[in-house]
């Protein structure tokens, strides 16, 4: 049934999911298709299927290729889901047009310390070396969706509203659809997230461009995703069975639980793409199971 409340939901279990499990990297691409193709049946509709990175940098993405390829028929069959695909450079983009993608992400941070550990490179040149990789996108009908890292601080740098908004503002103006601000290591909080959608404000930033991406390291995460809602944030990204987390991130932890996303919906009377809770379950048994969880 269509609800004038809505949010929508990025699933990102088969991506930041399991990028950093320590048993991942043994999962073959079937085992990951059989798991989206459980999210997929859950509801869900944008889908992060893998990563185009480095594979030494992250194993646990290496045969994301392959997975693109099983997902073909997939798509073909469904060509209401977007899937999407991380790509840090132009070598990511170029294996992204390869299989064929529809969305990629480009990820970017507000720390340089983070930045340098996850993509070796500062702030200032990663923004300078993404943007032809955003252009050659979108010129090819792809579209990206970019990525803010460490919205709420790091080792190297208090929380500074201000400078997210500015480069949320940036990353729109570079070409991408919508940004997702990363809380990376799960420290935000809901009097945070009112800093935040303050600054983004009066940045002019479109909060319908404007996803939340949170990590629940200290149990904060649908609280900051219940402020986020009432200033007006719309999107959501989340991991199912709360999997979740940077290898490159000084404390990486869950993300937001797709269960406790789904839950918080259904209290406050919240509509959103996951109408079978069964095969959510069954996706996070499958893959707790696997991982040997
Ligand atoms: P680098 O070593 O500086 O790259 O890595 P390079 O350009 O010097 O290349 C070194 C080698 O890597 C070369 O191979 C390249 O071809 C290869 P060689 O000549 O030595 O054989 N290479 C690649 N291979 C395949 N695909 C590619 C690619 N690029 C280079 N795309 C780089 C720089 C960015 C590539 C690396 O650091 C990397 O892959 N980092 C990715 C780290 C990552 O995936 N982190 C997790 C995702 S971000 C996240 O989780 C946060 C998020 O969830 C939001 C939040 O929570 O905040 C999104
Ligand atoms: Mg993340």
């Amino acid at each position: 049934m269509p609800s004038a409340q809505r949010i929508e939901i990025v699933d990102v279990s088969a991506r930041d999911g399991l990028q950093n499990e320590k048993n991942a990297a043994s999962l073959t691409a079937q085992d990951k298709v059989y798991y989206i193709e459980k999210l997929m049946k859950s509801g869900l509709r944008r889908i992060e299927a893998g990563s185009f990175v480095k594979p030494a940098a992250v194993p646990a993405m290496a045969n994301s290729a392959e997975v693109a390829q099983l997902l073909e028929p997939v798509q073909e069959n469904h060509p209401e889901i977007i899937f999407s695909y991380l790509t840090p450079n132009q070598k990511g983009l170029l294996r992204a047009k390869e299989i064929g993608a529809k969305e990629v992400a480009i990820f970017l941070a507000v720390s340089e310390q983070f930045s340098k550990a996850n993509i070796n490179q500062s702030v200032d040149a990663s923004f300078a070396a993404i943007m032809p990789v955003i252009t050659e996108a979108t010129d090819c009908g792809i579209r990206v969706r970019g990525y803010l890292s460490t919205v709420f601080g790091y080792d190297d740098m208090p929380f500074n509203p201000q400078a997210v908004a500015m480069r949320s503002k940036q990353l729109l103006d570079m070409g991408c659809y919508e940004v997702s601000l990363g809380d990376t290591t799960g420290i935000g909080t809901p009097e945070k997230v009112e800093e935040l959608v303050a600054a983004l404000k009066k940045q002019a930033v479109p909060l319908d461009k404007v996803a939340m991406h949170f990590h629940d390291t200290f149990g904060t995460a649908i609280g900051n995703v219940a402020r986020s809602y009432e200033l007006g944030i719309r999107t959501f990204d989340a991991s199912t069975g709360g999997l979740g987390g940077c290898p490159y991130a000084n404390s990486p932890k869950g993300n937001l639980a797709m269960e406790h996303l789904v839950e918080w919906c259904a209290r406050e009377g919240i509509g959103c793409d996951v109408t079978n809770a069964s095969s959510l379950a069954e996706a996070a048994a499958y893959m707790r199971q696997k991982l040997g969880k």
